[in-house]
């Protein structure tokens, strides 16, 4: 029978155990048998396996973080360590891998498959959103509402005490979270590493929004911002700002727990599928995504290296919205 094994790497997203559940009931429905791996190539490295039993797909879909534990390895981007990966592949009769990651594991994967011949398959996970290939990633949705939430919160105490708030969402060098939660929390600044900074620029527009309301004020800043990010940003702005109190929160980790919602779960649902179906139809080295509700496949090698462009018409709307 043949095996098909799934891992997750890098950050984790929520979602992440509704694709490694479809991995595993789509390699039953097509008659394979699905391995884990722990700890994403680190484990792989090391034979960190775990042969499924039907059971273990049950009860996880709602769970955030990962069954299958993630890490980031420093000795798989070594030859030395992508050799013992493929050789633990074959000793453990490995027919084809399905990497569930972001940029990083794609990377990684593609340099798997063309050093040793690895069969590799991609399913896009990451909060960022940041891969070409599927207009959403899994967790995304997830975060996205997390850090509004987060940030609803943090607006009724801004409010209350009529502060200023500089807020720093992840994205590592992207600024998906920072625009979406921005518009959805009503933010009246974001600050984005896809737009250069100009911090005149960004007290001008300050100084107008507090003259006419001085009711909460929130700026929302991509961590990735080559400003430096929120703490950085607020010594900056400090000085012109002594008439108000501003404070900076860095909403970190959180973004990246709880339970998937809907949206998240569904679209991890249908790429664990076809990343199985993309198997049993002889592909290879490619990623599985999802374009205008439609099944998108990408070779894998595409998905990394180039940065997939944020919606600048939303930047416009958040302007003549805030
Ligand atoms: O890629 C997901 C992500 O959460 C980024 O937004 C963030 O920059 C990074 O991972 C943090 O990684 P770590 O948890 O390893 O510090």
């Amino acid at each position: 029978m043949k095996k098909i094994a799934v891992l997750t790497s890098g950050g984790d997203s929520p979602g992440m155990n509704a694709a490694v559940r479809a991995v595993m009931r789509s390699c039953k429905h097509f008659g394979y048998q699905a391995v884990g791996v722990r700890f994403g190539y680190r484990g792989l490295i090391e034979g960190d396996f775990i042969d499924f039993r039907d059971t273990d797909a049950s009860g996880i879909i709602q769970r955030g973080g990962t069954i299958l534990k993630s890490a980031r390895s420093e000795e798989f981007r070594t030859e030395e360590g992508r050799k013992k990966a493929a050789d633990q592949l074959r000793a453990k009769g490995i027919d084809a891998l399905v990497t569930i990651g972001g940029d990083g594991t794609f990377r990684g994967a593609t340099i798997l498959g063309q050093e040793h011949g690895v069969n590799v398959i991609g399913v896009p996970g990451t909060i960022d959103n940041d891969l070409i290939g599927s207009d959403e990633t899994i967790g995304y949705d997830t975060a996205l509402n997390t850090a509004m939430e987060a940030i609803d919160k943090i607006r009724d105490t801004a409010d209350a005490h009529e502060r200023l708030f500089l807020v720093e969402v992840m994205g590592r060098d992207a600024g998906f979270i920072a625009l979406e939660t921005g518009i959805g929390s009503g933010a009246e600044l974001i600050i984005l590493p896809e737009k250069r900074t100009d911090l005149d620029e960004i007290r001008e527009s300050l100084k107008e929004i507090l003259k006419v309301q001085r009711r909460s004020t929130l700026v929302i800043i991509a961590e990735g911002d080559e400003s430096g990010g929120a703490l950085k940003i607020s010594e900056k702005l400090e000085p012109d700002f002594k008439d108000y109190e501003m404070r900076v929160c860095i909403l970190g980790h959180i973004q990246r727990g709880g339970n998937p919602t809907a949206h998240d779960r569904v679209l991890a649902s249908r790429l664990g599928y076809e990343a199985v179906k993309a198997i049993h139809n002889g592909l290879n080295e490619v990623m599985v995504g999802v374009i205008n509700n439609k099944v998108q496949i990408t070779p894998l090698h595409e998905t990394f290296g180039v940065k997939k462009e944020i919606n600048y018409d939303l930047i416009e709307l958040y302007k003549v919205l805030r």
